[in-house]
């Protein structure tokens, strides 16, 4: 079953957030998942430590570069949907999981520093692929997105669009509720109300409805 892995070498882009979003999303749809936390710093953990494990999530983390190939082999068995988070850095430990993946991805805010950064990991997938002679699947969302988009937002995205980058749509807005997943833990439903919380779910319900989709669809279809 499918092995998703979250990856930018740049800090605080989004890709906790991410990764539990997605977890506890495709969890609340019926799909059983794996969430890996494979970052040191262990944000994932945090969350995980607020409050029960949302049913349909497994948590697992102190997975280092040794183990990370067996473990995510491991997990990687019918029904389940694997989920890995990673430190923003390029490591070995990155490329390794990226080696595992179905499909990468990377989050990015709209704005030209984050892009430049996150475009390496394109370059890390592009290694992958090479060493291993087979097609990685990889898209980008992006991330803390604003209502009205700045101009350098539409730029990066019209850019990468361009380079044949697949961009996941909907982005992840900005929204309170996805910070306060790390205060309270579980998944969106059992937050006490933050700002727009309709608009929150119902935004993680697309994303993830977005990426369900690419797991279903075949390599080439992605371009
Ligand atoms: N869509 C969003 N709306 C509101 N806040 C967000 C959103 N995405 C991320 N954040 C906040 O931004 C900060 C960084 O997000 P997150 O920890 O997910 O990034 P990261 O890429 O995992 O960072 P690191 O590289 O340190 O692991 C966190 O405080 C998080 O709560
Ligand atoms: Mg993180």
């Amino acid at each position: 079953m499918p092995v998703i892995v979250i990856a930018s070498p740049k800090g605080g882009a989004g890709k906790s957030t991410t990764a539990i979003l997605l977890a506890t999303e495709l969890a609340l749809a019926g799909a059983r998942t794996v969430l890996f936390d494979c970052d040191p710093n262990r944000s994932v953990s945090i969350w995980a430590s607020r409050k029960k494990l949302p049913k349909n999530i497994e948590f697992i983390n102190d997975v280092g570069e040794s183990e990370i190939i067996r473990a995510i082999k491991h997990h990687d068995t019918d029904g389940k949907i694997v989920i890995v988070d990673l430190e923003g850095v390029a490591s070995r430990l990155v490329s390794r999981a990226i080696s595992q993946a179905d499909l990468v991805i990377t989050p990015m805010r709209g704005t030209t520093l984050d892009a430049t950064i996150g475009a390496r990991a394109l370059a890390l997938v592009a290694e992958e692929e090479e060493a291993l002679g087979r097609e990685i699947r990889h898209a980008v969302v992006f991330t803390m997105t604003r209502a009205i988009r700045s101009n350098q937002h539409k730029g990066i995205e019209v850019s990468l669009k361009g380079q044949g980058v697949d961009v996941i749509d909907p982005p992840l807005m900005e929204r309170a509720a996805y910070s306060a997943l790390f205060e309270f833990g579980g998944n969106l439903r059992d937050l006490p109300p933050q700002g727009n919380m309709e608009g929150a779910i119902s935004n993680a319900i697309e994303f993830a409805r977005a990426v369900y989709q690419r797991l279903a669809e075949p390599v080439e279809a992605a371009a």
